[in-house]
C-alpha cells in the first residue's frame, strides 16, 4: 500500500525554475514600477488587493526556489528611496514593515511561531497590544533633551527625508516632550494622515481652484508632507498618531502598552482605540470591533496591528530579515459588492491608449457610491468574459478605481448577451482606426491605441490637460473643468490658443458672457497665463507630452540642449533621420531607445511640428543652466551639515548643482568636501576621520563665488 503523502509532496511545484526566475524578474520590475507610482508619485495605479497579491506571488515562488531570489528582490526592499529634494536621514534603528495575514489561520501561525521561538507551551499565557493600522506614511521623530531636532520620512526604512520643518507644523507634535521621565534622546514613530472630511474639503478646494487633488487621504498626506515649502504643509490638515520608537537613550517601559501611556503622557497622540488583551483567543473579536468601526472612525484604517506586549519578548524575537516577529497586521478584507454593468463605454487617454471602463447601476461599496470601474483592456475583457448585461463582483480598497473582480455567472440574463466586442475605431467622431500594441516596461499589457493623435480631439484635450498641470505649465485657474469647456466651446484648441486667448479682447469678452466668468475672474485668469509667457525649457519640453518624455527626462533634455532653439534644431533633425542628432540624445544620461523613438516619431508628424511652432511664437522660453564644467567644484560630491547661516538647504543644493557638483546626505570615501556649520556633528567627525576636505560656509561662498578653495592647512 502507497505511504500518504505529505502535505509538501502534494504542493510539488507547478511551474519551472525557468518559468519562475522570469516571473520573479517581472514581479521585481512591477512592484517597483508601483512602488514608485505610490511613494515617489503619490498615484497608485492599483488598489492594495491587487498590490499584496503581486507580493504575495513573489514571496510565494522565493519560498519554493530560494536560489531564485533576485538581489533586487521586492521582499528585501521596503518602501522607496528618498527623493532628491529633501537632505537624507540615515535612520540608526530601521524603519521597519509588517508582515500581513488575511485570515485567522494566519494570525494563528503567527502566535505559534512566538511560542515555538520562545519555547513557551500553551500554557503560558501572552498578551498583545491590538492597534489601528491607520492608513498614512511613517515618520520618525528625534528628540534631544526634550526638543525636537529632526523630523525624518521613513524612505526606504534605512535613510529617509528630512522633513523637520514641515513636520513642525502639525499641531500634534510637540516641539518640546511634555511632563517627566523621558529619555534623553527618544525618536518617537508614528503615522501621518489626514482624516476622511479633511481630505475632501482639501480636494474639493483644489478642484476649485485648479490645484491638484489626491487620489485617497494616504497619497494627500504623503505629498502634503513632502512639499519644498512648508507654509503649503502648514495649511494642510495633517495629523500624527505614535505607536513605535527608534533609537532610545534608556528603556521607558517593560510593555507595549505602557509605553505607549509614557508616549501619551509625553504629548503625543495615541489612538484611544488601542487595547492590551489577555490570551490569543480575543485577537479575533477585536479584529471584529475594529473592523465594526471602522466606517464610523473618519479616517482610513486597512487593518489591523497585533504586538507582543511584553518588550523583553519582543527583543528576544527580534526580527526576521525586515520584518519585526513580535508584530503583524491583520489586514481587512477588500470592500466588495454586487452590481450590474449597465454599459461599457471607451476612454481616450492623452497618448491615444482606449481604456474600457464598465458603467455601473450605482452601489454603495464601504460608504462610497460606485458608478464606474476600469476594466483596464479588452484582454481583461475577454479574460473575464465581462458582457453589457451581466452581474460583477466589484472592488474598493479605500483606493483607487474600482475593479471588476467575476462576472456571476449564474446571474447571465438569458438569452446570454453577446460577448464584448472591442472596437476597432476610435469612438470620436473620426473614428480613427485603432491599432494594437504591446507596451513598453514589458509587462506585456496589450493596449489599443487610437492612429489619430492630435487629429483626435480626445486626445487632443488630454494634452491640454497635461499642458496646464502642475509639473507643465502649471496655470492657476485653469483646470480640467475650465479647459474642457474652453475645448467644448471652440476657443482653446491646442496650447498656443491659451496664450492668443489672453490678448484676444473680442474673446475674452464671449467669455465674459458665459457663466462664472466675472470681470475679475477673466482677469485673474489672463494674469495667470501671462504669468506664464515666460518658461522654464524643461516645463515647455514636459508639455509637449512627446511619450517617455517625464519630468525627470525633460530636465535631462533642457540640460542637455540648453536653448529652445537647439532642442526645436536637433528635434527638426531627429525627425529627418538624421543619425547624429539621435546619438546625440541617446548620449545624454538616462535616456534611451523608447525617449529618442518617441521623440522621432513625434517630431516627424507635420501636425505636432506645426503645434509646436505655434506655441513657441507665444513665449518666451528661458535657457537651461547647463551643469557647468568649469568650476572649482565641477564633478566634486559635496556634503552640507549643521546649521547654515546665509544659505537655506535647498539653495545650498541648487547652488552646488548649478556650478556642476553633487550634492549628497551622507559622508563617505566618495565625499570630496564637507561644509560644516554649527552643530556639525557625526558627518563632521567622520570627514575628518576620513581625511576630506572640511570647510565654513563662508568659505564654501567664496569658492562657489569662483574664489580658491581654503587651503587644506587652515583647516582643522
Ligand atoms: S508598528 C517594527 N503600529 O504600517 C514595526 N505600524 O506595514 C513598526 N502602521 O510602516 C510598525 N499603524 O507606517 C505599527 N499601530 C501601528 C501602525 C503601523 C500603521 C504602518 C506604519 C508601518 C507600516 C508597516
Amino acid at each position: 500500500m502507497a505511504e500518504p503523502q505529505t502535505a509538501s509532496e502534494t504542493e510539488a511545484p507547478d511551474i519551472s525554475p525557468l518559468a519562475a526566475a522570469a516571473e520573479l524578474e517581472r514581479l521585481a520590475r512591477e512592484i517597483a514600477e508601483q512602488d514608485r507610482l505610490y511613494y515617489i508619485q503619490d498615484t497608485p495605479a492599483l488598489d492594495d488587493a491587487a498590490y499584496d497579491a503581486l507580493k504575495r506571488r513573489n514571496a510565494d515562488l522565493e519560498a519554493r526556489f530560494p536560489n531564485l531570489v533576485r538581489p533586487d528582490s521586492p521582499s528585501t526592499r521596503v518602501g522607496f528611496q528618498p527623493s532628491a529634494s529633501f537632505a537624507a536621514v540615515h535612520h540608526g534603528v530601521p524603519m521597519l514593515s509588517l508582515d500581513n495575514a488575511f485570515n485567522a489561520a494566519e494570525v494563528a501561525d503567527f502566535v505559534a511561531r512566538i511560542r515555538r521561538f520562545l519555547k513557551l507551551d500553551l500554557g503560558e499565557p501572552l498578551a498583545f497590544t491590538v492597534e489601528p493600522k491607520i492608513d498614512g506614511l511613517s515618520a520618525n521623530l528625534r528628540y534631544e533633551h526634550g526638543r525636537l531636532v529632526q523630523g525624518a520620512t521613513r524612505g526606504d526604512g534605512r535613510t529617509g527625508e528630512d522633513v523637520t520643518v514641515n513636520l513642525r507644523t502639525l499641531a500634534d507634535i510637540p516641539e518640546r516632550l511634555q511632563g517627566t521621565g523621558w529619555p534623553e534622546l527618544i525618536e518617537v514613530r508614528g503615522e501621518v494622515y489626514i482624516g476622511h472630511d479633511a481630505f475632501s474639503a482639501m480636494n474639493t478646494a483644489a478642484k476649485a481652484t485648479g490645484g491638484r487633488t489626491y487620489a485617497n487621504p494616504r497619497n494627500a498626506a504623503s505629498g502634503s508632507l513632502r512639499q519644498i515649502d512648508a507654509a503649503i504643509t502648514a495649511a494642510r490638515p495633517l495629523r500624527f498618531f505614535a505607536y513605535a520608537w527608534g533609537e532610545t537613550s534608556a528603556p521607558f517601559g517593560a510593555s507595549q502598552w505602557e509605553a505607549l501611556q509614557r508616549l501619551r503622557d509625553w504629548g503625543f497622540q495615541v489612538s484611544g482605540l488601542s487595547e492590551r488583551v489577555e490570551g490569543e483567543a480575543a485577537l479575533e473579536g477585536q479584529y471584529r470591533r475594529f473592523e465594526d468601526q471602522r466606517p464610523r472612525l473618519g479616517f482610513d484604517i486597512d487593518g489591523v496591528v497585533y504586538k507582543l506586549d511584553r518588550l523583553d519578548w519582543q527583543v528576544r524575537l527580534g526580527f526576521a530579515g525586515r520584518i519585526p516577529r513580535w508584530a503583524i497586521a491583520h489586514k481587512f478584507a477588500p470592500e466588495q459588492a454586487r452590481t450590474l454593468v449597465n454599459d461599457i463605454e471607451i476612454q481616450v487617454g492623452r497618448t491615444g491608449a482606449l481604456t474600457p471602463v464598465a458603467k455601473l447601476a450605482p452601489i454603495n461599496v464601504g460608504g462610497v457610491v460606485v458608478q464606474n470601474a476600469t476594466l483596464h483592456n479588452a484582454d481583461e475583457i475577454a479574460r473575464k468574459d465581462i458582457r453589457v448585461g451581466d452581474t460583477v463582483i466589484i472592488q474598493r480598497a479605500g483606493d483607487v478605481i474600482p475593479q471588476v473582480v467575476e462576472v456571476v455567472l449564474d446571474a447571465r440574463p438569458s438569452p446570454e448577451p453577446p460577448p464584448f466586442a472591442f472596437p476597432d475605431t476610435c469612438p470620436c467622431p473620426l473614428q480613427t482606426p485603432v491599432t494594437r500594441e504591446t507596451t513598453s516596461g514589458g509587462v506585456g499589457t496589450v493596449v489599443r491605441r487610437c492612429t489619430g493623435e492630435m487629429a483626435c480631439p480626445f486626445q487632443r484635450l488630454e494634452h491640454l490637460k497635461l499642458f496646464v498641470s502642475r509639473k507643465a505649465f502649471d496655470i492657476e485657474g485653469l483646470g480640467e473643468r475650465q479647459l474642457a469647456a474652453f475645448y467644448d466651446d471652440g476657443l482653446v484648441r491646442e496650447p498656443a490658443d491659451i496664450f492668443r486667448l489672453a490678448r484676444n479682447e473680442a474673446v475674452l469678452q464671449v467669455m465674459q458672457a458665459r457663466e462664472g466668468y466675472g470681470e475679475t475672474s477673466i482677469r485673474n485668469l489672463v494674469a495667470a497665463i501671462e504669468a506664464r509667457r515666460t518658461i522654464a525649457l524643461a516645463r515647455f519640453i514636459f508639455a509637449l507630452g512627446v511619450r517617455h518624455v517625464g519630468e525627470t527626462t525633460a530636465v535631462t533634455l533642457a540640460r542637455g540642449y540648453g536653448s529652445a532653439t537647439i532642442f526645436l534644431a536637433a528635434m527638426d533633425q531627429l525627425a529627418a533621420g538624421d543619425a547624429a542628432a539621435a546619438e546625440e540624445l541617446d548620449a545624454m544620461d538616462q535616456v534611451g531607445e523608447a525617449v529618442v523613438e518617441a521623440a522621432r516619431a513625434y517630431f516627424a508628424e507635420e501636425h505636432n511640428r506645426t503645434r509646436v511652432a505655434n506655441l513657441f511664437a507665444q513665449l518666451t522660453i528661458e535657457d537651461a543652466e547647463a551643469p557647468k564644467s568649469d568650476t572649482a567644484v565641477a564633478g566634486k560630491t559635496v556634503v552640507f551639515t549643521g546649521a547654515l547661516e546665509t544659505l537655506t538647504r535647498d539653495e545650498a543644493k541648487a547652488q552646488a548643482e548649478r556650478l556642476g557638483a553633487k550634492v549628497a546626505g551622507s559622508v563617505s570615501k566618495k565625499t570630496d568636501i564637507v561644509v560644516a556649520g554649527p552643530g556639525a556633528g557625526s558627518k563632521l567627525k567622520q570627514a575628518q576621520a576620513l581625511g576630506l576636505q572640511v570647510m565654513s560656509e563662508g568659505e564654501w561662498l567664496t569658492l562657489a563665488a569662483g574664489g580658491f578653495p581654503p587651503s587644506p592647512s587652515r583647516l582643522t
